[in-house]
């Protein structure tokens, strides 16, 4: 195969490279992988309604969430076992998005402590994804650890009180190599070789929205809330002080029958009202898939598969190359609609096609 060109270029290359258990956990959905597939299929049907005449000779990708400065509306998605994909995990995607100038969302169950990630990319913006175990003690250590190394935002994830059925994982039988250490796991004992069933059985089913206030005790950081699907807890949301919500149906991981992220953010976004920062991740492909992000509202959109494609092809220098390639196409979209910056999209960038 030549040079990946594409995000999809990485794709074929990093199936090629992975076992399939392996390629399976990453590319894999819940079900019939419908939400999956709608995901990456609801930004291809919107179209871009470009402004012409405008100058466009200098064009800022540059954005900011939660008022940190970003080279783009793109953060890096948390995902979990990135070891799984290469050695450099963890680390070296951190590397790779602190040099691609955005942030890094840690997940929960990595494959490196917050502390070594942290010391991966000191100086760079990062977040940490947070699962609320069952054990609360051990929930608090994880936020106590973002806290210690400078993390700047929890990202509670309210969309996985259970796993969604991974029939991909159930054919090949996926479990999680017995060498790959997941630290939040080890702290629990006894997880190795875990199918994620079993990973996500350390989860908390019982979360509700009277846990937030506890959770937000725990720490000055700012909240998101990621994996909002509906206007009404859009609303709520905002209501129990949230910083900012990510508009996920988790890469149409958990439940199938949902709508596509894109199709749903209109709703969310204007049960917001402007009241907090509103973000989106699900199937973005491309940089055109962000610019129509930002056109229905959004402020930026998270990656999750694209740069772990990278991450499997060539380690860190692999997602840095995923991350460069997503903010040229960003910026050369922005340019060819007319705008200068994400700041001058607008809804009128978009049109919602009629079926
Ligand atoms: C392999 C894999 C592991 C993931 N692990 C987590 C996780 O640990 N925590 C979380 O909140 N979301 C997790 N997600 C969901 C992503 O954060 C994100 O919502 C999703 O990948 C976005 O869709 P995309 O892959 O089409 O960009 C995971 C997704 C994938 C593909």
């Amino acid at each position: 195969m030549s040079d990946p060109v594409c995000v999809a270029d990485y794709e074929r290359l990093a199936e090629s490279k992975l076992e399939p258990g392996v390629f399976g956990y990453y590319a894999g959905g819940a079900g019939d992988e419908l939400a999956l597939s709608g995901n990456v299929e609801a930004w291809c049907r919107l179209r871009l309604r470009p402004r012409v005449l405008v100058d466009v000779s200098a064009v800022s990708t540059e954005t900011t969430v939660l008022g940190t400065l970003v080279s783009m509306p793109l953060l890096v998605a948390p995902t979990a076992i990135q070891r799984l994909a290469h050695p450099d995990g963890e680390p070296g995607m951190a590397r790779a998005a602190a040099a691609a100038g955005t942030i890094m969302c840690l997940s929960t169950l990595a494959t490196a402590t917050a502390e070594e990630v942290a010391a991966a990319a000191p100086g760079a913006p990062r977040w940490f994804q947070l699962y609320v175990f069952r054990d609360r003690g051990v929930t608090r250590s994880f936020v106590d650890q973002a806290v210690a190394h400078d993390y700047g935002a929890i990202v509670l994830t309210v969309d996985a009180p259970r796993l969604g059925r991974r029939e991909r994982d159930l054919r090949t039988g996926f479990r999680v190599p017995e060498e790959i250490v997941v630290p939040s796991m080890a702290a629990l004992g006894g997880w190795e070789g875990a199918t994620p069933l079993e990973l996500l059985g350390a989860i908390d089913p019982s979360l509700t929205w009277a846990d937030l206030e506890e959770l937000r005790s725990l720490s000055s950081l700012p909240l998101v809330l990621k994996g909002i699907q509906t206007g009404e807890d859009a609303a709520i949301a905002c209501e129990h002080g949230v910083d900012a919500i990510v508009v996920s149906n988790h890469g149409g991981r958990q439940l199938d029958a949902v709508a596509s992220t894109a199709e749903l953010l209109p709703e969310i976004v204007d049960a917001v009202a402007g009241r907090i920062e509103v973000y989106v991740d699900g199937g973005i492909r491309r940089g055109s898939d962000v610019v129509k992000a930002l056109a229905l509202g959004a402020r930026a959109v998270l990656a999750g598969r694209a740069p772990l494609w990278g991450l499997a092809c060539n380690g860190e220098a692999g997602a840095r190359s995923v991350l460069e390639l997503l903010q040229a196409e960003i910026e050369l979209a922005l340019a060819l609609c007319g705008c200068t910056s994400p700041e001058a999209v607008t809804r009128e960038h978009v049109a919602v096609p009629l079926s």
